[in-house]
């Protein structure tokens, strides 16, 4: 079973972002199935570093197309950005840092809602934007 799954009510009419979102989610599984297959710190470690690697990638890539059309919304956008970013990384580090090799159940759906309440709420508040300017 896995944590969390890409479902349509997620969708943010661009396929690019959208597509980037379903590796953001399959990260979060992939980090879902090391804890519960009871991997190593070396093991989970590594998801971790991809899952914050790719965060901060999509971030970019949003951030790039809101900013060169004009979105309005784009300093606040990009402050919840940074606040997210803040969060995995703060993970990250307590993981390296800490003498255990597991993640809870607490963190694992931490992530799983930080992701789905930004993509439904404040992404979602871009779609109209991005597609009257011929993104999709
Ligand atoms: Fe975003």
């Amino acid at each position: 079973m896995s944590l969390m799954e890409w479902t349509e009510r997620m969708s943010v009419g661009v396929a690019q972002f959208d597509d980037e979102h379903k590796r953001l989610v399959a990260l979060i599984n992939d980090l879902f199935d090391a804890v519960q297959a009871g991997r190593g710190r070396q093991a989970l470690g590594s998801v971790l570093d991809e899952l914050v690697d790719y965060t901060k990638t999509h971030f970019a890539h949003e951030e790039h197309q809101l900013k060169k059309l004009g979105y309005a919304s784009f300093e606040e956008h990009k402050k919840e950005h940074d606040v997210l970013t803040k969060q995995v990384i703060d993970i990250q580090r307590k993981y390296h840092a800490g003498a255990t090799a597991m993640l809870s159940m607490e963190v694992m759906s931490f992530l799983k809602n930080w992701l789905v309440n930004h993509i439904q709420g404040t992404d979602s508040r871009y779609t109209a934007f991005l597609n009257e300017k011929g993104v999709r």
